[in-house]
């Protein structure tokens, strides 16, 4: 196997940050349609910091990465009042507590002297967003799996 397969697969890996995995699937298409964009924007940003992309490019990026996420929320939040999710309200104050770190790690990001977020964010929102998906809407799309036999 030539040396530059490795080195290509090597750059590929580290360009991932987060990869997808269909363990992640809730089965509630919308739903996620938007977690691999999610997942897909947080790379994107990612590998622009790693091949260091200037300011502006990233802050779009965090930007576009932040307003889908509360795109997403909402669509979530429209779906909790269409199926009558009785852990709605506990649903929604998990989305608002994330939304509001948000607008807080954007505003840090705004005030500070780095080209772009830091990895500790990035780290914090993949942690989050792999867990959530798994514990939180995978619990609302077992609800609503469950209603449709009905
Ligand atoms: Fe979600
Ligand atoms: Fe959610």
């Amino acid at each position: 196997m030539p040396s530059s397969f490795f080195h290509a697969n090597e750059r590929m890996c580290a360009l991932t940050f987060m990869a997808w995995n269909d363990r992640l699937l809730t089965g509630i298409e919308a739903v996620d349609t938007d977690h691999r964009k999610l997942v897909e924007i947080l790379n994107r940003l990612y590998g622009g910091m790693q091949s260091g992309l200037g300011r502006e490019v990233l802050d779009d990026l965090f930007d576009e990465l932040l307003d889908y996420t509360q795109y997403h929320f909402a669509r979530e939040e429209r779906l909790f009042e269409r199926y009558d999710y009785p852990l709605a309200l506990e649903h929604a104050f998990a989305h608002a507590k994330m939304a509001k770190w948000c607008t807080e790690a954007r505003a840090d990001f705004k005030r500070g002297e780095l080209p772009g977020p830091s990895l500790q964010v990035l780290s914090y929102l993949k942690d989050w967003l792999f867990d959530h998906i798994m514990e939180t809407d995978k619990r609302f799309a077992e609800y609503v799996a469950a209603r449709k036999k009905y």
